[in-house]
């Protein structure tokens, strides 16, 4: 596991200068580069390989347009499979439905996209009715697939899909962790039925554990007290057992359904690789005992994209339906797709965890602003050991993007 750590120098001098912001009542003066109209990021204009990424410094800057939003300046994001698929145009179909359902009819109408769905940074302007934030203050957010992303010098979100970074991370490391938190406490927590209290007896089996969404599973799961088994490549087993795996089974020495059959049977397993797993995975839970099996693979937003959104959801919805029945009926146990969700309060919770030394980063790799490419071909390797992250602001740019804040200080200073 490489781990980076990046001393930020301009955190202290932010969080000083959002305390002199709040004595002074400027909660809500707009602190961000107002009278700046671009910044900087990395777009598409279309979809298809990474020969669409494109950088631009001629991005609108996304400013508040509603009570509840704050601005973020960003300082670092982390990439996910979410990233290359969304930027092949998967989930087009229903996200753009989302984005603006009444343009949903006009193609392309979400160029130029920016990517990249987590993000630490500092907040610079908050909206009349935002209440948990002030400028100054470092956070960290998954952001939802519908909105602007990371690969951006500033992001607008709502507060409700924003947290306090935990202390001790740097930024780098903080921006690893916000989406596959979302996504695993989705996985476990909604569809997988556990949580800190009901855990400790659970047996549970992860796939593909050497990942993003794996590495942090392990983590959450062993700081809730249940027992980990998890499958990986025989190269990642030092990494998931130093995160805490108690068995790992090698899924490329013989046949994994096999290893994985003569053990005890699981409460809840969390499928992170897909295809046929299913197949042979349903069998190693435990029957008629309220055993869930949860997976990360749905074919949903495949099948909107191939044959439009109500044909697509109708099938899907059909498959889950079928699925969900026969193995209910069948053998007791529950069949279940889920899907990250970008929470807030949800990242509350795993910054503290976070803090108390429980969740540890990977960060696998780390790229400048400069090679956003590159990032993507890392990603598209795959071999995933943890996160690759882009590291959005040099240091120096912390504080040069912190000039307007000054200003506005030594401003309310005058009152
Ligand atoms: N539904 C959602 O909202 C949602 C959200 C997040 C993620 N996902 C999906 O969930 C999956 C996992 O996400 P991630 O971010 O953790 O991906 P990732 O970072 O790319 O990790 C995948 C890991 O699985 C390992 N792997 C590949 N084939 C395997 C196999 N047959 N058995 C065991 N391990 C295997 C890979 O390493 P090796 O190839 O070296 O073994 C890699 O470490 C992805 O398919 C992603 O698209 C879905």
């Amino acid at each position: 596991m490489a781990s980076t750590r990046v001393l930020c120098l301009f955190n202290g001098r932010a969080a000083g200068w959002s305390k002199a912001l709040a004595r002074t009542g400027c909660r809500n003066v707009c602190s961000s580069p107002s009278r700046l109209q671009s910044m900087s990021a990395w777009v598409i204009d279309q979809y298809g390989s990474s020969a669409v990424l494109r950088h631009t410094d001629e991005i609108s800057i996304p400013t508040i347009n509603f009570a509840h939003e704050v601005m973020i300046k960003v300082s670092a994001a982390s990439l996910n499979p979410l990233d290359l698929n969304m930027r092949g145009g998967y989930g087009a179909a229903l996200l753009n439905l989302r984005r603006d359902p009444l343009s949903v009819m006009n193609s392309f109408s979400e160029f130029p996209l920016i990517l990249g769905r987590d993000l630490s940074g500092v907040v610079v302007d908050c909206g009349s009715g935002v209440t948990h934030f002030a400028p100054g203050d470092e956070v960290w957010a998954a952001i939802p697939p519908w909105k602007q992303g990371s690969l951006a010098e500033y992001v607008t979100l709502t507060e409700y899909e924003v947290s306090y970074k935990p202390k001790s991370l740097s930024h780098i490391e903080a921006a690893s962790i916000p989406y596959v938190a979302n996504t695993a406490l989705s996985a476990l927590v909604n569809a997988g039925g556990l949580c800190r209290e009901t855990s400790s007896n659970k047996r549970v089996l992860i796939t593909g554990a050497s990942g993003g969404v794996g590495t942090f599973s392990i983590q959450l799961l062993k700081a809730w007290g249940a027992h980990v088994t998890v499958t990986c490549s025989q190269n990642a087993e030092g990494l998931v057992r130093g995160l805490g795996a108690d068995e790992v089974v090698d899924y490329t020495a013989g046949d994994v359904a096999e290893q994985l059959e003569r053990m005890e049977r699981f409460d809840v397993i969390l499928d992170n690789v897909g295809g046929d797993t299913e197949e042979w995975a349903m069998g190693l839970l435990k029957p008629w005992s309220g055993a869930k099996y949860v997976t990360l693979v749905s074919p949903l937003l495949l099948n909107t994209d191939s044959m439009g959104l109500l044909d697509g959801t109708l099938h899907a919805g059909l498959t889950l339906h079928n699925k969900a029945f026969q193995n209910i009926t069948s053998s007791g146990v529950f069949y279940r797709w889920a899907f990250y969700a970008p929470d807030g309060p949800t990242l509350d919770e795993v910054s503290r965890l976070a803090d108390a030394g429980k969740i540890l980063p990977v960060v696998e790799a780390q790229f400048p602003f400069t090679q956003v490419p590159q990032a993507f071909h890392k990603l598209e390797q795959g071999h995933a050991r943890g996160k690759t992250v882009v590291k959005v602001a040099e240091d120096d740019e912390c504080i040069e993007a912190t000039e307007s804040e000054r200003e506005v200080q030594e401003t309310a200073q005058q009152y």
